[in-house]
């Protein structure tokens, strides 16, 4: 008879992973500490491997000092941080034959079992070895009955003992015996690595460890639903508990198999006669048991019961379920995943930056499956990003696109995901059958719909864009009541087919773009004209949203208005251009339906409508177009008043935004057919265009001409809106023509209509305009006071082209002051807005500006060069200076002619008038660095744009530069190029400025390190 003591670090296996270099110095030590213990114990150790240890005692008592001994060693042990070395060890008394220098048999096999039930820090104990020594504890040692317990895979249960006393611990969990078994579980093995998500799993896991047991997992088809729970439960694995169990319920058919397929997962045997599901809640009693119900959305109902019964009657069950639509029971706490983030759609990055979006790692990672040594490179970087957004980074469709890679490149699938459901078809073979094509994905969610809700899916698949629970009912209603089309979009949005989004207080709704080309492909398949019915709903919803709109703006609520308008523009783009569809508005439709009985007229009602949303918050240029082509329409020709106030809305966008030769032909149309309707403020509106026209190029008698009318006609409508708008042109032009009282005049009356209309936007013009007259009259003061208030509303209210025009003028302001730092300040601030905007209309007059700050403590050939830069680019917008900026002008030519002497002034000039609008802003905005020799000026400046300007060279200009290193004549490349040499000589100046080079010789070195290659002619 002898005593064994065995024992194990407990999971070492995990410790060896975590940090196999500490633990192979943890281990050897801890190993060390066994056998000396045992040996000073007077044991012997028969057997080791790795850290678990096989000893042998005569004497049970020396065997039990031995445990307590190694016990309070190992604890007392200072472990390398993260590393928490515990010892569980078992007693076990008997006979045990030997072989081989080991013991074997079946006490050493009851005494493994032992071992394994127990828990680091543990020492247990049979009933055999208990009996020898209950009466010879040492002081202080005492044992604690465990009861019965069945080993693993041994029929008869054991009596088990824990050995107490000081140094051991006390408190453990359940022995992990068959009776209590411990951590189980059927976890499948995944194929595919998984990526990100870290912040997922963190907030789940921090619901889990809230206390909440029942929590959904939502989310739409292939978002990676099923993927998250499976990786929240394997990390659950690690905690303890009783096990953790998958429950597939895609295949499950019937509800009323749900809780039969979790007992037989279970292993709970059904007793007849008696419902599955209470056989099933007794048997998991108050085991603590992780389940996750996954796949749930077609057996709902089925779920959520089982659910309610598991939480009521066992305390301490989780579950976690996975489901397109929550359960919706109470207590259940539901987690909608996010899809994989995806790249900004509209900003170019570089691969490197590419990789730190999960969307991206996924495709990235199934890419390279797919296609042998796919990397992440300059060549496929925007067809990838495209890829990722135009997929709305959800998984699944992520890795049906990287399947592609096979035959595909990636900007080939990318070129055809307009095409998604024909492309999108090659899921892996073991896949859920849902999970093999795209189309399958999102079939398993609509088969699920009632009709109605199938029918409102549809329909919505007009938006583009979000749109809010009004526009829903307007155009999916369809005859629906609204509380029906509202229950319906309820269903969808719970059903993740519509994502709801709450901003600002109320809820704005979108399908993502797989599930809208989904939804519009069966509204294009519904029966009758459906599909455009609902598209002119649509139109007609946001024609009336516009109109409605335009009595708001330029009053005291437009800025709520202004957003709203702001926050449809892509559904108000989508319904302009089905106006724009049928070209001439008598062509069939392509589906052969007939043309809409209403032609242009809408479209052009829209259009105009949009007018000053343009001008406050841009896309004039975009509405222009629109205008344009609509107004070009065979059914647009009527004289209408509709016409009539396109023709003027497109003359006002015109004088802004575009190319305005058309005005006086389209504001003279507009004024005789509002003539013809007596309509004095269609007729007010377009003699004020006319008048803007002939003033912007130099017209000023024609302007002021004809403003008085336009001012008469405005007060006869009485509108003060209108009134305001045509005074504040009548104002300009007095100001032009030295009038300054009559501007002053006319500007205070603007400014007491426009604040008592509450129309923000034209006070800001009023006040912009009393501070720019106020400073030529020297009024310093109020001058400001006015331009800083106006300059805060275009601010506050966001008008970014009132914003650029207003820095403009402070920049005038300043240099008027003689400041030409503060005025450099606020001209490129005005560049800076343009750029944000887009609004381009006053980027001449910035240019002036900065000649003028340059001309006043800058270099003076620089300054000479941006005079050039400016003058081209007023020519080429067809302006004329203002009388302001022509004095500033003239005297500052003058001054640096006398600086520079003519010829000088002259060539630099020149240069400047050679330089296109960017590279003349590159030039005028470059940090001005005073070059001590002034013979260096020139090539200063260019040498600004020279950092990394090989790119700013044109082919032409890359050609050219070529063939002087190759040695060729100014007459030599232009007969090489067909050009005359005038033409080669001021490409060589263009170029001589972007690459800072002067001299031949710093062209071959500047060609040399922009890797231009040179080019020889032959003869
Ligand atoms: N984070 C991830 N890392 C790697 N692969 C993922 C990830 N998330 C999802 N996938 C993969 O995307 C595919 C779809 O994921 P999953 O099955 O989890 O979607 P689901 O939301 O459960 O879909 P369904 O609504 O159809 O049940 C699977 O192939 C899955 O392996
Ligand atoms: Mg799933």
């Amino acid at each position: 008879m002898v005593t064994l003591l065995f024992t194990d670090i407990e999971d070492s296996i995990g410790l060896w992973e975590a940090d196999p270099e500490a633990m192979t110095e943890a281990s050897g030590r801890h190993n060390r500490m066994v056998r000396e213990q045992v040996e000073a114990a007077g044991g012997h150790v028969v057997k080791t491997m790795g850290e678990t240890f096989r000893a042998v005692f005569a004497d049970p008592l020396a065997a039990l000092a031995a445990a307590v001994a190694i016990q309070r060693a190992v604890g007392a042990e200072p472990w390398p941080p993260g590393l928490p070395i515990r010892v569980q060890m078992a007693l076990h008394s008997g006979a045990c034959l030997r072989r081989d220098g080991d013991y074997v048999g079946p006490v050493v096999n009851r005494a493994d079992r032992l071992l394994a039930i127990g828990h680091g820090g543990q020492v247990l104990a049979t009933a055999a070895t208990y009996e020898l020594l209950a009466d010879r504890l040492p002081g202080g040692i005492g044992w604690r009955d465990l009861g019965e317990h069945r080993l693993q895979d041994l029929g008869r249960a054991e009596r088990v003992f824990q050995v107490t006393g000081p140094g051991l611990a006390g408190e453990f969990g359940p022995l992990r015996s068959l009776d209590h078994p411990g951590p189980r579980h059927n976890l499948p093995s995944q194929a595919t690595s998984f990526v990100g998500r870290a912040a997922e799993l963190a907030e789940l896991r921090s619901l889990a460890g809230g206390g909440s047991r029942l929590v959904t997992i939502a989310g739409p088809g292939g978002i990676g639903k099923s993927r998250l729970a499976l990786q929240v439960a394997a990390g659950a694995l690690a905690g303890g508990g009783d096990g953790v169990w998958l429950v597939e319920l895609a295949p499950v058919a019937e509800p009323e198999l749900v809780a039969r397929t979790v007992a037989a997962v279970l292993g709970v045997r059904e007793e007849p006669g008696r419902p599955v599901l209470d056989t099933l809640v007794d048997a998991v009693g108050d085991r603590s048991l992780l389940v996750v119900l996954d796949n749930a959305e077609h057996v709902l109902g089925a779920a959520a019961k089982l659910a309610d019964a598991l939480m009521r009657c066992c305390p301490r069950a989780c579950l976690l379920v996975t489901s397109r639509e929550p359960l919706g029971v109470s207590g259940e706490r539901v987690f909608r995943v996010p899809p994989l983030a995806v790249p900004p759609a509209d900003l170019a990055v570089p691969p490197a930056g590419l990789a730190a979006f999960e969307s991206v790692q996924l495709f990235a990672d199934r890419a390279a499956m797919h296609r042998q040594g796919f990397v992440l490179d300059e060549s496929n970087a925007a067809a990838v990003a495209g890829i990722c957004v135009r997929l709305d980074g959800i998984p699944l469709a992520l890795e049906l696109a990287a399947a592609r890679l096979g035959s595909l490149s990636a900007a080939e699938i990318s070129a055809r995901l307009d095409q998604r459901f024909g492309l999108l078809t090659g899921g892996s073979r073991t896949a859920l059958p849902r999970h093999q094509t795209l189309r399958a994905l999102i079939d398993w969610s609509y088969d699920l719909l009632i009709p109605a809700e199938q029918r409102v899916l549809a329909r919505l698949s007009v938006f583009a864009g979000s749109w809010t629970l009004a526009g829903a009912e307007a155009v999916a209603g369809g005859g629906a009541g609204d509380w029906q089309v509202l229950d319906h979009l309820a269903a969808l949005v719970d059903k993740s087919l519509v994502l709801a989004d709450e901003i600002g207080g109320s809820t704005r709704y979108l399908l993502l773009e797989t599930v809208r080309h989904y939804a519009a492909e069966r509204l294009a398949r519904r029966p009758g004209p459906e599909l455009d019915e609902t598209r002119v709903a649509h139109r007609d919803y946001y024609l009336a949203l516009a109109e409605t709109a335009g009595t708001h703006l330029r009053g005291p609520d437009e800025a709520v208005w202004l957003d709203r308008l702001e926050a449809e523009f892509d559904n108000i783009r989508a319904a302009l251009a089905l106006s724009l569809a049928d070209p001439d508005g008598t062509e069939p439709g392509p589906d052969g339906t007939e043309p809409g009985p209403d032609g242009a007229e809408p479209g052009l009602r829209l259009a105009t409508e949009l007018r000053w949303f343009c001008n406050m918050r841009g896309h004039g240029a975009e509405i222009l177009e629109v205008l344009n082509a609509l107004l070009e329409r065979p059914d647009a020709q009527r004289s209408t008043l509709t016409r009539a106030r396109a023709l003027t809305a497109a003359c006002h966008l015109r004088n802004q935004f575009g190319d305005d030769s058309a005005v006086p032909a389209m504001a003279g149309e507009a004024m005789a057919i509002a003539r013809d309707h007596a309509d004095d403020a269609i007729a007010a509106d377009a003699v004020a265009q006319l008048c803007w026209f002939r003033f912007e190029h130099g017209d000023l008698p024609g302007a002021l001409a004809r403003i008085d009318e336009a001012a008469r006609l405005a007060r006869t409508t009485g509108d003060p809106r209108l009134i305001t708008y045509v005074l504040l042109h009548r104002a300009v032009f007095a100001g032009e023509g030295n009038d300054v009282h009559a501007a002053f005049a006319d500007l205070q009356e603007a400014c007491t209509f426009a604040r008592a209309a509450g129309d923000n936007y034209q006070l800001a013009i009023a006040l912009g305009n009393l501070g720019r007259y106020e400073h030529i009259a020297g009024q310093l003061q109020a001058a400001r006071a006015h331009l800083q208030e106006a300059n805060t509303l275009a601010d506050s209210f966001s008008y970014p082209s009132l914003y650029v025009a207003f820095r403009q003028m402070m920049g005038f302001a300043d240099l008027l002051d003689a400041d030409p730092g503060q005025a450099r300040h606020h001209f490129i601030g005005s560049l800076d807005a343009t750029r944000i905007t887009g609004v381009k209309s006053y980027v001449h007059g910035v240019l002036l500006g900065l000649a003028l700050a340059a001309g006043a403590d800058g270099d003076p050939t620089v300054a000479a060069t941006m005079h050039g830069v400016a003058d081209e680019q007023y020519e080429q917008a067809g302006r004329v200076f203002e009388a302001m900026e022509g004095g500033l002008r003239e005297r500052d030519h003058a001054r640096l002619r006398a600086a520079l002497g003519d010829a000088a002034f002259e060539a630099a000039y020149r240069r400047g008038r050679t330089l296109s609008r960017a590279d003349g802003i590159a030039l005028a905005t470059a940090p001005a660095e005073p070059d001590p020799g002034a013979a260096s000026a020139v090539p200063a400046a260019g040498q600004a744009l020279a950092d990394g300007s090989a790119g700013l060279l044109s082919e032409r200009e890359r050609e050219i530069v070529a063939l002087v290193a190759g040695g060729a004549t100014d007459a030599q490349i232009a007969a090489r190029l067909f050009l005359s040499v005038n033409t080669v000589r001021s490409h060589l100046d263009r170029i001589r400025d972007k690459a800072g080079a002067r001299r031949r010789a710093d062209l071959v070195r500047y060609a040399m390190q922009a890797g231009i290659e040179a080019v020889a002619l032959s003869s």
